[in-house]
């Protein structure tokens, strides 16, 4: 229920100009109200005092039965709530599902999402959990506003490090089968080539000459680098499968290397392409950009070039009203750069396009260095985390299968939720010791609540009845049909800031308050209609977290 708009419409002082909505606020300390609308910026154009605007907004309110009192504060308008009816309008709406319907403005818009994008044939790590998890939870969070989206894995599946990858194969490794080692083989390939390549400068060089191999399709080389990519595309597949993560394409950077030519074509129909020590560029010093590098001086195309060409053939397919790129900080730059460069050659779509970048995801031992070693391998991680989780459950009078699937469950949501649960931008130490505590911002926390939920439906046999509201007028209620209040809102910030920490610290704060509400009130009582009332409640509770977890891809379980 839009309290500020029901507020704003009931103030009849006639003003020119003046939009009450959008000056009013929701107190957080609900000491003086519950909203309040501060007369200051009025009193200028209305050249009265500020006390003397908000008495006049008092008198000219129209009595309803949402708002009980109205104060007047120095120059602000304090708002109380009637809270018994306010907790019924507001549950009416929840147990409809009005607030959560998408909306109509944002009905059959398409919204392309270009996330995980992994290099293939190297290992997935603790970074790529971080580009899956965000991206996955905005294609979520913009379906449940009426969004089309369109998941797409931009697979890097292009680029000399498969000509390290071919010439070391055909050099130490032909004996055994990328089939049946996969990426464990690959990588090992690539780091046995690039320690190699620190004494022997000539590598390099083969590297380059394997993979213009590819490029030409040569009939001994292109086999094997199918091999790879396809045993990789594979394992990778598995591994998002996993995840709960499903790409619409897979359409990759190889798909695009063929378009160097059409897209220096376009660049130099607008004028913008510039010779640079025999290379190609775009020049955006103007717009403090630097050079965007489209061709390299052997004549090859760039990641640049690749993603201009990528861009162009989605809007082409999709007609895509937003689309969004995610990955780590450090890639800024580069996205500056062909957006410009997209603006410049005048295509509308080029202002549709987002740069969604995350700052440093890390294990507590530091950075993580895919040619070192194996450390915060993806697939390790999932293993660790399973093997903890499974110890939480070993011990339950679950049976086996039972056993695995919660584990499953708790720590792929640890997982996916340490990667979200703080705003993208800041760099964050995965902790995997804490992550399965019952305690603190942790999605344990959030499923455990749920399972509370859960049980009580299970044990004391919701009839699905309607309540009496009378049964349901108290503070610790207040406080949950307050936050329930926010759902809608709430979504749509994550939506617009493209920030999926927001609906997490939200699904904490309601977490709490269910908590508090389950720890202060019994639910169970002599009188039936009381706990009917109560459990009408939580199921709609129940119902409210279960949308809010798939936004947030955590994974609910009903006992644990
Ligand atoms: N494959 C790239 C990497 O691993 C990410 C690709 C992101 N998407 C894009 N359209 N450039 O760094």
């Amino acid at each position: 229920m839009n309290i500020k708009k029901s507020i704003a419409e009931n103030i009849t002082l006639e003003v020119d100009d003046v939009n009450f909505e959008s000056l009013i606020s929701e107190v957080q300390d609900k000491v003086n109200g519950d909203y309040c609308l501060p007369c200051f910026t009025l009193a200028k154009a209305l050249k009265k005092a500020p006390i003397q605007i908000a008495n006049e907004i008092k008198e000219s309110y129209k009595q309803n039965e949402l708002i009980e009192k109205i104060e007047v504060v120095n120059g602000y308008v304090n708002f109380y709530l009637n809270q018994a009816n306010y907790i019924k309008q507001v549950l009416f709406e929840v147990d409809k599902n009005t607030p959560f319907l998408p909306l109509d403005e944002y009905k059959n818009k398409v919204v392309c999402l270009d996330y995980s994008s992994v290099n293939l044939a190297k290992y997935m790590h603790i970074g790529h959990l971080s580009t899956t998890v965000i991206g996955e939870s905005l294609a979520r969070i913009y379906e449940s506003l009426g969004y089309k989206p369109v998941r797409i894995n931009y697979i890097g599946d292009y680029g000399t490090p498969f000509g390290k990858m071919i010439y070391a194969y055909l050099t130490w490794g032909e004996n055994a089968s990328i089939e049946e080692k996969g990426i464990d083989f690959t990588q090992d390939l690539y780091v046995k080539f690039c320690k190699c390549a620190e004494d022997d400068k000539d590598l390099e060089e083969k590297a380059r000459e394997y993979f213009k191999k590819v490029e030409e399709k040569d009939p001994e080389v292109y086999p094997i680098y199918e091999r790879i990519i396809n045993a990789s595309k594979k394992e990778t597949k598995d591994i998002l499968n996993t995840l709960g993560v499903k790409f619409d394409s897979w359409k990759g950077e190889n798909s695009y290397s063929g378009e160097l030519d059409n897209v220096l074509e376009l660049i130099k129909s607008h004028n913008l392409l510039k010779e640079s020590n025999g290379a190609k560029v775009v020049d955006l010093e103007e717009y403090g950009l630097g050079a965007c590098l489209v061709q390299k001086s052997d004549g090859t195309s760039l990641y640049a070039t690749r993603d201009i060409a990528a861009a162009i053939d989605r809007y082409e397919q999709y007609k895509f009203d937003k689309m969004l790129y995610v990955t780590a900080v450090q890639q800024k730059l580069h996205f500056q750069q062909f957006f410009k460069v997209l603006e410049l050659m005048n295509y509308p779509f080029s202002k549709n396009l987002t740069h969604v970048y995350y700052g440093m995801f890390s294990l507590p031992t530091g950075k993580i260095a895919s040619r070192k070693g194996k450390q915060a391998v993806l697939k390790d991680l999932m293993q660790d985390a399973y093997n903890k989780a499974y110890k939480m459950v070993e011990n339950r009078d679950f049976n086996d299968n039972k056993k695995q699937e919660i584990a499953n469950k708790i720590s792929l949501s640890a997982l996916r939720f340490n990667a979200i649960k703080t705003e993208r931008i800041k760099d964050t130490v995965f902790d995997l010791e804490n992550a399965f505590s019952f305690e603190g911002d942790t999605s344990a926390y959030l499923q455990y609540t749920y399972t509370r939920l859960c049980s009580i439906l299970r044990k004391a046999e919701f009839k699905n009845a309607k309540p009496n509201f009378e049964y349901l007028n108290n503070n610790t209620v207040f406080d949950i049909v307050l936050t329930l209040n926010n759902y809608q809102e709430t979504i749509i910030k994550a939506m617009q800031q493209n920030e999926p920490s927001v609906i997490c610290k939200y699904t904490i704060d309601l977490c709490k308050l269910i908590n508090k509400f389950y720890n202060a009130e019994k639910v169970v009582t002599d009188n039936e209609e009381e706990t009917q009332s109560k459990l009408w409640l939580i199921s709609n509770l129940q119902k409210t977290l279960n949308k809010l977890f798939n936004l947030i891809c955590i994974d609910p379980v009903e006992e644990m």
